[in-house]
C-alpha cells in the first residue's frame, strides 16, 4: 500500500479511493497532499467512521453490488437513506445501479453519485474476454453467488457451475488450501484474459439483470443520462427539470 501511496502522489492524482480496510494509516499523508479521499463502506457504522477520519465523500455499497457488500445483508435502498440521516458528507451510491432510472432513484434516495462497477464491465473498452461478455448478455439478476464467506471475504460474483462447486466446499468447511486453487490470481487470469468460465471467480452484481448489450463507455453513459432524463419527464409529467 505505501507503494501505492506515494505512487499516487508522485502522479499528481487528486482523488484516491480507499477500500477493504481502514484508511486511517494513509489519511494524514494523502491529505497533505491535497488529495481527496472517498473511501468505500458497506455499512452506515463504517461510513461515519470514515467521516470521523476527514474522508472527503463516500461510497456505500449495498448487498445487490459485484464485489463485497460487507456482513450485514444492507441493500442499498435502505443503506443510502440511512447513510445520508447520518451524514454531512456527499454520499455515492453503489450496488445495483446500472441504468439512468436507477441513478434518478439514487439521487431520490439522497445520494449525491453513483457508482457503478457491474455495468462497465461490459463496456468495449474492458479488457474482460469477450466469452465471458457474451455469456453475461444472457445473465439475469439471479445469477449470482455469494463466495469466500468460509474466509470473511464474502462477495458477489458470477454464478458459474465453478462457483456454485466453491460456494458447497465451503459450506462443507473446506479447508482454506481446498478452496485457494478456486480464488487465486491464476485462476482469476484464465477466466478474464483467456475467456475460460470453468476457472476462477468474477465480482458481479445483480444489476447484471437489466445489463443485456456490449457498448462503448461513451455509448453507455449517453444511454444513462438519456434514460434518466426520460424517466424524470415521464415523473414530472412532462416538465423539464435541467440535469445538474
Ligand atoms: C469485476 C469487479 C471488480 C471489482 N473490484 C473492486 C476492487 O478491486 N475494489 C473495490 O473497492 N471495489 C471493487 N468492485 C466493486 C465496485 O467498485 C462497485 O462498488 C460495485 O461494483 C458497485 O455495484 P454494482 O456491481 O452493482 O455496480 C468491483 C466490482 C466488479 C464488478
Amino acid at each position: 500500500m505505501d507503494e501505492f501511496i506515494d505512487g499516487a502522489i508522485e502522479a499528481g492524482i487528486s482523488v484516491v479511493f480507499t477500500s477493504g480496510n481502514n484508511p486511517e494509516p494513509f489519511m494524514k499523508q494523502l491529505k497533505d497532499n491535497d488529495i481527496k479521499v472517498i473511501h468505500v463502506a458497506s455499512s452506515v457504522r463504517f461510513a461515519k467512521k470514515a467521516e470521523l477520519l476527514g474522508c472527503d465523500a463516500v461510497v456505500v455499497n449495498g448487498y445487490e453490488c459485484g464485489g463485497h457488500p460487507g456482513k450485514n445483508d444492507t441493500t442499498s435502498l435502505t443503506l443510502i437513506q440511512k447513510a445520508t440521516q447520518e451524514l454531512s458528507i456527499p454520499i455515492i451510491a453503489a450496488g445495483g445501479f446500472s441504468t439512468g432510472k436507477s441513478v434518478l432513484a439514487a439521487l431520490a434516495l439522497g445520494a449525491d453519485g453513483v457508482q457503478m462497477g457491474t455495468r462497465f464491465l461490459m463496456a468495449k473498452e474492458n479488457q474482460l474476454h469477450q466469452n465471458v461478455k457474451e455469456h453475461l448478455i444472457n445473465s439475469t439478476e439471479i445469477d449470482t453467488i455469494m463466495v469466500k464467506k468460509s474466509i470473511g471475504k464474502m462477495a458477489r460474483v458470477l454464478k458459474t457451475s465453478h462457483a456454485i462447486e466453491l460456494a458447497q466446499k465451503e459450506e462443507h468447511g473446506a479447508a482454506f488450501e481446498e478452496i485457494f486453487p478456486y480464488i487465486s490470481g491464476e485462476s482469476y487470469s484464465e477466466l478474464i484474459h483467456n475467456g475460460n468460465l470453468s476457472s476462477g471467480v468474477i465480482a458481479l452484481g445483480q444489476t447484471i439483470g437489466p445489463i443485456d448489450d456490449i457498448k462503448s463507455t461513451a455509448e453507455i453513459m449517453e444511454e444513462i443520462v438519456d434514460d434518466y432524463k426520460s424517466r424524470l419527464l415521464h415523473l414530472t409529467g412532462g416538465r423539464t427539470i435541467p440535469l445538474q
